[in-house]
């Protein structure tokens, strides 16, 4: 760690020592620049990313199986676009202009390609983590998102459930058990799909696809990535730490079902350039 020494001013250790300590920031106060700057890109980042999951969604309340899955991805999308609600009213209350951003964005653009890996590129201006630039192509693909995206992102709220920033902390409850109940959707129909060998073999094809890029939405833990989010207070782990604790429990889950979980490199995905 000797090369950030001197990174941070005398008043931002200070800032650090006090959020060690404890010290937690309500709405309307006036915030540290440097906490200020690093509160937004996750604030931003969880925004635009509901916002453009739940647009993701929406074709597929018509086109889930039966109409009891159509109700239930209704719902899903529901309670994604309501955490974006959630979001972007923090973000309003902290003086930016979330609808502006909306107009000017696209959230509903999609890769046209379907069998591709961005490794972690940004392709477009808005802040959503990018795997929300695929196309949820089939029902299993939907599927697949509830069983690892909504765990992953459940994994990394778990975190925000004691951040230092108390109107996130709040509004992450009622988001955490939506997560909740969309990771048990995926779960229940994943069970339901490999029970079937002909629709394990398209789940386990789909789930290669899918897995560098689930994998990649942990971030960066080469060279720290995420240390001053912990320092802050705005994170309780390591991005490696949390991908950890996924790997672990999708690989038990994998072994129930007869699915094989693929390797994944950072380094061969941080290489990644296709666009
Ligand atoms: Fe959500
Ligand atoms: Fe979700």
């Amino acid at each position: 760690m000797t090369a950030n020494v001197g990174q941070y001013s005398p008043e931002e250790e200070k800032l650090f020592e006090e959020i060690a300590n404890g010290r937690t920031f309500e709405k309307g106060e006036d915030l540290p620049p440097l906490y200020r700057k690093h509160l937004m890109n996750l604030l931003w980042m969880q925004g635009d990313s509901e916002y453009s999951g739940a647009l993701g969604y929406m074709p597929w309340i018509e086109k889930a199986p039966d109409v009891k899955e159509k109700v239930l991805v209704a719902q899903i999308t529901k309670d994604e676009m309501r955490h974006s609600q959630v979001i972007y009213k923090m973000l309003r209350d902290l003086g930016e202009n979330p609808e502006e951003h909306i107009e000017k964005t696209d959230m509903g653009w999609k890769l046209p390609e379907d069998d591709i890996n961005i490794g972690f590129q940004r392709l477009k201006d808005d802040y959503r983590v990018n795997i929300f630039y695929y196309q949820i192509k089939y029902w299993e693909d939907f599927i697949l998102f509830n069983f690892l995206m909504d765990r992953a992102a459940g994994h990394q709220l778990e975190d925000t459930l004691h951040s230092s920033y108390l109107p996130w902390k709040k509004g992450i409850e009622g988001i955490y058990k939506e997560e909740v109940f969309h990771v048990t959707h995926g779960d229940t129909n994943m069970k339901k799909l490999c029970k079937d060998p002909e629709r394990r073999k398209f789940v386990q094809e789909r789930l290669n696809l899918w897995w560098p890029r689930v994998m990649n939405v942990f971030g960066k833990t080469i060279g720290g990535a995420n240390d001053i989010y912990v320092r802050l207070g705005l994170k309780k782990r390591t991005n490696k730490e949390v991908r950890d604790v996924f790997v672990e429990e999708i690989k038990g889950l994998c072994a129930e079902m007869g699915l094989t979980v693929p390797d994944w490199s950072e380094e061969e995905n941080l290489a990644i350039k296709t666009h």
